[in-house]
C-alpha cells in the first residue's frame, strides 16, 4: 500500500452514511456507536437518551406512565434535540439541558415504560428522521435498522447474554450503584421483555443486520468487529439512491 493511499471509508466524499445500531441494554451499543463515529467522522445519536428525556419530562409532570393518551398529549407539546457532547450526547428537553438527569434508575424504568405506546414511538421516529435526514450518522437503540431507516447503509444488531449485560451495566455504575448485581440483572431482564414483547416495533434484528453475539467477548473486540463490517460496507458500492 502506497503511504499516502487513503482508507477506503474516505473515498468516496459525498457519501453520507448511516449506521444503525440496535440490541437490548447493556450489550455494548454505546461504546461501539462512539468508536464507529469517531472513527469514519459520522455524528452519533442515542436515541435512548431522546426515550430518557421524554420520560424525565412524564414524571415532572407527574403524568402515570401507563397512560397513552395523556403521554401522546404531553409528546405534542415537547420538543428534544441532540447534540454532540464528550462521551455522550447532550439532550436538550424544551430547550434545557437535561444531560446529567437521564442516567438514574427512575428515569431509566419510566424511559422502558413510555416506550411502549405506538403514538409515543411514532412521534420519536419522525423526530429522529429528521435528526439524520443529512445523513452520515451512527443511530443507536432498539428500532434503527427495523422502523426509523430500514434503508440504512450499515444495520448492526448487537446481542449478549442477560447475565453479561447486566453485570457490565453493574461495572458501569461503579460503587455509586445502589443496588446489587443480580437486582440490575433483573431489572435488565424486565426491560428487555418490555421491548421484545411490545406491539409496535419490537427489538429484533433487522433480516439484513449483522449480528454480533459478544457474550463472549471483550468490548474491544466487539469494536473492532463493529468497525471491520462498517468499513467493508463502505468499501461497496451504494445500496440505495
Ligand atoms: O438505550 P437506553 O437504555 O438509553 O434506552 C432507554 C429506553 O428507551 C429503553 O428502555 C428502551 C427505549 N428505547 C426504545 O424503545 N427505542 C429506541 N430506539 C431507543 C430506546
Amino acid at each position: 500500500m502506497i503511504a499516502e493511499e487513503k482508507p477506503s471509508h474516505l473515498i468516496q466524499p459525498g457519501r453520507k452514511i448511516i449506521v444503525a445500531i440496535d440490541g437490548p441494554a447493556g450489550a455494548g451499543k454505546s461504546t461501539v456507536a462512539r468508536h464507529i463515529a469517531e472513527h469514519f467522522g459520522l455524528m452519533n445519536l442515542e436515541t435512548g437518551a431522546m426515550y430518557r428525556a421524554f420520560a424525565l419530562k412524564a414524571l415532572r409532570a407527574e403524568l402515570p406512565l401507563d397512560d397513552g393518551n395523556a403521554l401522546k398529549l404531553l409528546a405534542d407539546e415537547t420538543t428534544i434535540r441532540l447534540e454532540p457532547g464528550d462521551e455522550n450526547n447532550r439532550v436538550l428537553l424544551d430547550g434545557e439541558d437535561v444531560t446529567g438527569m437521564l442516567r438514574n434508575q427512575t428515569v431509566t424504568e419510566a424511559a422502558s415504560r413510555v416506550s411502549v405506546f405506538p403514538p409515543v414511538r411514532a412521534w420519536m421516529v419522525r423526530l429522529q428522521q429528521q435528526l439524520a435526514s443529512q445523513g452520515g450518522v451512527v443511530m443507536e437503540g432498539r428500532d434503527i435498522g427495523t422502523v426509523v431507516f430500514p434503508h440504512a447503509d450499515v444495520k448492526i444488531f448487537l446481542d449478549a447474554a442477560p447475565e453479561v449485560r447486566g453485570l457490565r451495566r453493574f461495572d458501569q455504575l461503579g460503587p455509586k450503584s445502589t443496588q446489587q448485581p443480580e437486582e440490575v440483572i433483573r431489572d435488565l431482564r424486565a426491560r428487555d421483555a418490555r421491548d421484545r414483547n411490545r406491539a409496535e416495533s419490537p427489538l429484533k434484528a433487522a433480516d439484513d443486520a449483522v449480528v454480533l453475539d459478544s457474550t463472549e467477548m471483550t468490548l474491544d473486540q466487539v469494536v473492532q468487529a463493529a468497525d471491520a463490517i462498517v468499513a467493508a460496507r463502505l468499501a461497496e458500492p451504494a445500496r440505495h439512491s
